[in-house]
C-alpha cells in the first residue's frame, strides 16, 4: 500500500475507533461488539507498524503509555483553577444561597446546577482544533505539572473531539480524574500482594497513578474522568453552566449524568440529600455536592474571592466516622515474615458496616498517631476502604497507659524481630517460622498461584500445626490417610484434595514463579519473567543484569528474584517439587491477560455478543470458561432470561456481571 492510501486508511480507522470509544465511554451506547472493536484496533496496529512514520500521538494505539520521563514540566494555567469554599452542613448551604441573593439583590429563586463532588484530582485538558494537545494537574491553581502522556492512557478521555470538523479553535476543559471504587480495591489488593504501597483512599491512588513518571504504570490503572467546567475558549459559546455541560458532552467529553438543574435552594437541598443517600451505591467516591449558579452573567457579577468563586460552593457530606475503643493490639506475621500490627476494636457500626479491626500498618504509623491499648479512637471508613484510625481522643486516655511498641520477639515462634535501616516494617528472622510457613503455603495454593482446590486456610494451619507440613514441598507427599485423619474431613474430600494436588503439577512457569512467593513478584511479574526465559532452569541461571532488563522488572525485583533463586534452601524445596512431578511449562507468546486465573460462567442471552464471541473475548484476556457455577466460579456473566445458574451464583456469593460490565473489564485491560 502506498503512503498516501495508508495515511487515508489509518485516519479513517482512528476516527472510527475514537467514535466507538466515545459511544462506549461517554454515551454508554456502544454499537459494535468487543470483538469487532478489537479487530479494528488490530487492523490499525498492523497498518501503523507497516508505516511507522505515520504514527501520531493522538492515535488510539498510543494510549498504552510512553517512555518514562525524568521529571514533569510545569504548565502555567491561562485562567487559574480555583478552589471551592465549603459548606459543612445544610445550614451553611442555606447561608450560601442567602449570600448570593443578597449580592445579586434578587428576591426570587436562583437557578443552580448541582453536581457530585468527585473525590479525585483536578486536571486541565487543552483541545486545539478538536485535538487533545496538553494536559496538566491543578498544582497550586496557577502552575501545574504537565501530564499529557499519562492522561492519554485514560480510555474515556477523547484524543479527538466528536464533530464534523467544526471544532472550537481552543477549549480548555476542567475535569476531575478518579479511580472507580472497584478498581481502587483491586489495585490495593494487587499492591498488597506485591508488597507495594497501599493507598489510603481512591483519591491518593488516582493522584499517585497520574503523577507517574512512567506512563506505562498509569496505563495499568483504570482511571476515569468527568468534565465539569471550562477555562479559556475560542469558538465555544454558552449562556449558562448547564449549556456548558451539554456542550462538553456533545463534543464527546465525559460528563456525569448525575448533574441536575435545581430551581432555588429548596430543590438544591433535595439534591444534596438524595446524593448523600446515593453515595454508597455510586461506582466512585464522592465527598459532597457542588452547587453552581447556572447563569454565566450572574456568575460574572458575583465574581470571586482570592481563591474561590462566589458563585459556587461545595456542600460536604458527613464523613463516615465513629468512635470506639482499642481493646488490644495484635500482631500478624505474613509470609515474608513482615509483622503487621492490628488494632482489635470494640465492634462499631460505621456507615452500615460492622468494624472490628483496623490495620495500624507499622511502628511509624502507631508512633505518629500515638495509638495505645485502651484508647478511645475515631475510626473512619470511606466507601469500601479498609477502616483506619484517624486519631486518638487523648482527653479520654486512661492514666498509666503506655506507648505501644511492636514486640522484639516473634509472637508466633519467638525468634528475633528486626527492623532494617530504611525499612518501615519489622520482620521475623526465622525462615521457618510456622506463621511464615502457613502464609507461604496459603499463597502457594491460592487461585492465581497453583490453584489447589479444597486446600483451605484452616486445613493448612492444622497440617502445619500437627507437623505434616514442614515445607511447601511436603504438600506433594501428603497422603489420603494423612488428610482423612484431619478433623471434619470426609474421605471423599481428602481424595479430592489429593486429586487437586496432582492436577496442580501441570502449571505455567509464570504461575509457578508467582506461587513461590518471591518478594515483589506478583502474577504479572511472574508472567513477564516466564515470557523472557521460558524455562525454570533459564530463570535460575539468569544473571542479575539480565533480569533487570526484563520489561517490568527493575533492579529491586531483579535483586529479589536473584537472591531467592540463589538461596540453597529455596532451591532444595523447588527441586523436591520438580521431583514430585511439578512441570511448569511456558505457553509461548506474550499473552498475559487481565483475567488470568479467573473462572467465568456465562448464562442467559447476551445482547451485543454471541456467546462464542464472549467466550473468546474472555479466553483471549486469559480467563477460563466453565459450564456450571460452583464455589470455584469467580464471575457469572448474566444475560436476559437467566435461570438457575443465576440463583445458584447468588446463593454462593459469586459476583455477577452484565455483558457491558465484562466488556468494560476486558477493555480496561
Ligand atoms: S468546580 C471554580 N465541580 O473540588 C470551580 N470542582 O474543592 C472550581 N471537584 O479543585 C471547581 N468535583 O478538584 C468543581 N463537580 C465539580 C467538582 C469539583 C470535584 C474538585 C476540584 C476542585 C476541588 C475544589
Amino acid at each position: 500500500m502506498d503512503n498516501k492510501t495508508a495515511k487515508k486508511n489509518i485516519n479513517a480507522l482512528r476516527r472510527e475507533l475514537e467514535r466507538h470509544n466515545q459511544n462506549y465511554y461517554v454515551f454508554d451506547d456502544p454499537d459494535i461488539s468487543d470483538a469487532e472493536y478489537d479487530k479494528l484496533f488490530r487492523d490499525l496496529e498492523a497498518l501503523e507498524s507497516e508505516h511507522p512514520q505515520l504514527i501520531t500521538t493522538d492515535s488510539p494505539t498510543q494510549r498504552v503509555g510512553a517512555e518514562p520521563s525524568k521529571e514533569f514540566m510545569s504548565v502555567t494555567h491561562t485562567i487559574p483553577l480555583l478552589s471551592l469554599a465549603n459548606a459543612m452542613n445544610e445550614e451553611e448551604l442555606r447561608e450560601f444561597d442567602a449570600g448570593v441573593k443578597k449580592l445579586l439583590e434578587i428576591d426570587g429563586e436562583v437557578e443552580y446546577v448541582g453536581e457530585p463532588k468527585l473525590d479525585g484530582l483536578a486536571v486541565e485538558l487543552v483541545y486545539r482544533d478538536g485535538v487533545f494537545v496538553l494536559g496538566s494537574t491543578r498544582g497550586d491553581g496557577f502552575v501545574g505539572e504537565e501530564i499529557t502522556r499519562n492522561l492519554r492512557t485514560i480510555k474515556s478521555l477523547p484524543l479527538r473531539l466528536v464533530g464534523d470538523n467544526s471544532f472550537p479553535a481552543l477549549l480548555e476543559v476542567r475535569a476531575e480524574v478518579f479511580l472507580p471504587s472497584e478498581a481502587f480495591l483491586e489495585l490495593n489488593k494487587r499492591q498488597e500482594k506485591r508488597e507495594e504501597k497501599i493507598f489510603a483512599n481512591p483519591r491518593n491512588a488516582a493522584a499517585g497513578s497520574l503523577r507517574q513518571l512512567d506512563s506505562k504504570v498509569t496505563a495499568l490503572r483504570p482511571l476515569a474522568l468527568y468534565c465539569y467546567g471550562i477555562g479559556a475558549s475560542e469558538g465555544f459559546s454558552a449562556t449558562d453552566h448547564w449549556e456548558i455541560l451539554n456542550g462538553l458532552r456533545e463534543l464527546g467529553l465525559p460528563v456525569t449524568r448525575e448533574a441536575r438543574k435545581c430551581n432555588g435552594i429548596k430543590e438544591a437541598m433535595e439534591y444534596f440529600r438524595e446524593m448523600e443517600k446515593k453515595r454508597e451505591k455510586m461506582e466512585f467516591e464522592i465527598d459532597g455536592i457542588v452547587l453552581k449558579v447556572n447563569d454565566l452573567n450572574l456568575q460574572a457579577s458575583l465574581g470571586q474571592r482570592s481563591r474561590s468563586p462566589r458563585w459556587a460552593i461545595a456542600g460536604k457530606f458527613k464523613p463516615t466516622q465513629e468512635t470506639t475503643v482499642v481493646k488490644s493490639i495484635s500482631v500478624q506475621v505474613g509470609r515474608t515474615g513482615a509483622l503487621t500490627p492490628v488494632a482489635e476494636l470494640e465492634p462499631v457500626n460505621v456507615g452500615g458496616v460492622m468494624v472490628r479491626r483496623a490495620t495500624l500498618h507499622n511502628q511509624d504509623e502507631i508512633d505518629r498517631k500515638d495509638i495505645r491499648v485502651g484508647d478511645s479512637v475515631i475510626i473512619q471508613r470511606a466507601g469500601d476502604v479498609i477502616p483506619e484510625i484517624v486519631s486518638v481522643i487523648t482527653s479520654k486516655r486512661k492514666k498509666g497507659s503506655k506507648r505501644y511498641k511492636i514486640p522484639d520477639k516473634c509472637p508466633v515462634c519467638g525468634a528475633a524481630v528486626i527492623r532494617f535501616e530504611g525499612e518501615a516494617v519489622h520482620t521475623c528472622q526465622n525462615q521457618s517460622c510456622p506463621a511464615r510457613l502457613k502464609e507461604s503455603i496459603k499463597h502457594f495454593a491460592s487461585k492465581g498461584a497453583m490453584d489447589i482446590d479444597g486446600l483451605g486456610d484452616k486445613l493448612i494451619d492444622a497440617l502445619v500445626d500437627n507437623g505434616s507440613l514442614k515445607n511447601v514441598a511436603d504438600l506433594y507427599s501428603l497422603t489420603g490417610e494423612q488428610l482423612s485423619a484431619m478433623e471434619r474431613m470426609a474421605e471423599k474430600s481428602a481424595g479430592n484434595i489429593i486429586e487437586a494436588l496432582k492436577n496442580s503439577r501441570e502449571t505455567t512457569l509464570g504461575r509457578f514463579l508467582f506461587a513461590l512467593g518471591i518478594r515483589h513478584v506478583g502474577e504479572q511479574t511472574g508472567r513477564l519473567i516466564a515470557d523472557e526465559y521460558a524455562s525454570f532452569e533459564n530463570v535460575k541461571n539468569a544473571e542479575m543484569e539480565s533480569l533487570e532488563k526484563v520489561e517490568g522488572v527493575g533492579p529491586i525485583v531483579a535483586q529479589s528474584v536473584w537472591s531467592f533463586l540463589n538461596e540453597k534452601e529455596n532451591l532444595k524445596t523447588i527441586y523436591r517439587m520438580i521431583e514430585h512431578g511439578i512441570n511448569p511449562i511456558h505457553k509461548g507468546g506474550k499473552v498475559r491477560g487481565k483475567l488470568a486465573g479467573q473462572t467465568f460462567v456465562i448464562t442467559g442471552t447476551l445482547g451485543q455478543m454471541k456467546r462464542q464471541e464472549a467466550k473468546e473475548m474472555i479466553e483471549n484476556a486469559g480467563g477460563k470458561i466453565a459450564s456450571s457455577v460452583s464455589s470455584k466460579t469467580d464471575y457469572l456473566i448474566s444475560g436476559e432470561n437467566a435461570g438457575s445458574k443465576l440463583s445458584k451464583a447468588k446463593n454462593l456469593g459469586v459476583r455477577i456481571l452484565s455483558e457491558k460490565e465484562i466488556i468494560a473489564m476486558v477493555r480496561s485491560n
